[in-house]
């Protein structure tokens, strides 16, 4: 399991960096081209992660003496327990930092509780920041920070806006931004429905109705998903209408809350609930069974991210389709960018890792990677 890992994070991480359309190819084919390249991978994995260390001792700086921050914006998020979970297992287990000199925090959903410590951070004097950012608004305030004391920052997860990306390449600034390109996430969801025999309408109307369940507005993760996965179900020809369009914030019980509420005052009209990510289209599984409705028979759901229990339920057919969020290449990457700035290497201003498109003919694959 752990090698598959690996491999498949090396074959995706490959696809790093402004390349996102020459690895754009389907579901299919990246999952296929990772399992055969398994083994050559797992090599390169290892070889891969023995030259960053092998780098690192070059240049003087042993790894387990680097020194990072590292703040994720809330630790109840899902996903991102499952990205940090990776991100200090890899720093530890394969690049050889050690466990005291991590110092990793729950900034708790709260801008000013983050801001606290990463000042704290300065004054320990780490070497380099891994941040989630609670508001990626405040990357401006925070790369200053970070830039004053001479501490380069590798920002994850929630994107910066462009004006602030541009600063960093043209004020020299070493900071970095690690992710995936949401749109993509989107367009993979439409395209799920788009794939139906009906295009999604359940009813037979002629018209797809459907939910939004949206994660917090502020974030380009569900501004774009929202727009892209309706957005690709109107290019394969759908015509559709939305219902509901509400905020939950990334959260299992608020998913709950606004799918049982559109089933009540919309009933049998609502074809499909598109929610921005898995916990939240989790929540709506829960109202779906509350309201005896049945999935992939008279509603559709999809999500993003790629929970084991969504995929699992994804094998069981009472799940229409996610998106493998690659927290495996995500962190990887995130812990990679932190090393090379350590020494003095230059990276890469934004880098991208793929999505993979997750139905039933993948989900077993996916689902070794993600349990
Ligand atoms: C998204 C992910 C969500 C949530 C969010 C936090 O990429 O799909 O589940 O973790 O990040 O910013």
């Amino acid at each position: 399991m752990r090698l598959f890992k690996k491999a498949t994070a090396v074959a995706l991480a490959s696809c790093m960096a402004f390349s996102l359309t020459a690895c754009g190819g389907g579901a299919e084919e990246t999952t296929a081209a990772a399992t055969e390249a398994a083994t050559e991978a797992t090599e390169a994995a290892s070889e891969a992660s023995e030259a960053v260390t092998e780098a690192a001792e070059a240049t003087g700086k042993d790894p387990s003496e680097i020194k990072v921050g590292i703040s994720i914006y809330q630790y109840a998020d899902n996903f991102m327990t499952l990205y940090r979970n990776e991100l200090q297992d890899y720093l530890v287990n394969e690049l050889g930092l050690s466990e005291s000199n991590i110092m990793m925090q729950d900034g708790k959903n709260d801008q000013a509780e983050q801001m606290n410590q990463i000042r704290n951070f300065i004054t320990a004097g780490v070497d380099v920041m891994i941040l989630n950012l609670v508001q990626a608004s405040s990357a401006p305030d925070v790369t200053n920070l970070c830039h004053e004391a001479g501490i380069p920052v590798v920002y994850i997860n929630r994107e910066p806006d462009a004006e602030e990306e541009q600063r960093w390449v043209d004020e020299g600034i070493k900071a970095t931004y690690v992710g995936a390109d949401a749109r993509q996430s989107g367009t993979y969801q439409g395209e799920i429905i788009a794939a139906q025999e009906n295009m999604g309408d359940a009813n037979g109307d002629g018209v797809v109705k459907y939910v939004m369940i949206q994660g917090d507005p502020e974030n380009v993760d569900a501004q774009y998903r929202t727009e892209n996965s309706v957005k690709a179900l109107q290019d394969a020809g759908a015509q559709v209408e939305q219902l509901v369009i509400q905020r939950g914030d990334w959260d299992q019980t608020k998913g709950q809350e606004i799918a049982a509420n559109a089933l009540t005052q919309f009933g049998a009209d609502v074809d499909v609930i598109f929610s921005n990510n898995d916990a939240m289209a989790l929540g709506a599984i829960q109202a779906i069974d509350a309201a005896g409705r049945t999935v992939n028979e008279d509603i559709y759901v999809v999500g993003v991210d790629a929970l084991a229990e969504v995929v699992e339920l994804i094998q069981n057919n009472k799940f229409t389709g996610t998106v493998f969020n690659d927290f495996i290449g995500q962190s990887h990457s995130a812990a990679d960018l932190a090393l090379s700035f350590v020494n003095g290497e230059e990276v890469n201003y934004v880098n991208m890792v793929d999505y993979v498109k997750v139905t039933t003919e993948n989900a077993a694959e996916i689902l070794e990677m993600v349990k």
